[in-house]
């Protein structure tokens, strides 16, 4: 796998970032199975709960255009350290991504990154598997 393109994809779609209440921009290069690259950047809102996280924003982009089948994602934010998804990005990732292959890198630089898969990242996670129907409806 290209890590080095996936992630100068990431810190390249960072400069697009709408980060006007945090000032903290993070950028996100989700790789398709088939070999696309789809990317995303936060936009936040004066509602901050409205905010949209980069990794959810690129895998929107990719299901909205058709694509369900996902290898990594490449993460780097304006820290200084590894950016770790928020809990909600990993739901989201989960609803789509393999747990045990499918890999998060996240980058510091195109030389400096760190590889984990989902499943550490969201070990235990809520999945359909936990899902009863219901006799209430
Ligand atoms: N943010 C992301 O885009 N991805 C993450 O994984 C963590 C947080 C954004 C949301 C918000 O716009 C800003 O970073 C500060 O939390």
């Amino acid at each position: 796998m290209d890590y080095q393109g996936l992630i100068a994809r990431a810190v390249e779609v960072k400069q697009s970032a709408y980060a006007p209440y945090s000032h903290f921009r993070v950028g996100a290069a989700l790789l398709t199975k088939s070999g696309k690259i789809f990317t995303g950047c936060n936009v936040e809102n004066v509602s901050y709960s409205a905010t949209n996280c980069a990794e959810r924003t690129a895998v929107y982009k990719a299901i909205s255009e058709g694509e369900r089948e996902f290898a990594a994602i490449a993460v780097n934010g304006d820290n200084d350290d590894y950016l770790p998804p928020c809990g909600v990005c990993r739901q989201v990732l989960a609803e789509f991504c393999d747990m045990e292959t499918f890999e998060v890198i996240l980058a510091n630089n195109e030389e400096d990154y760190r590889i984990v898969t989902l499943d550490r990242l969201l070990p235990g996670a809520f999945s359909t598997d936990n899902l009863k129907p219901s006799d209430v409806f």
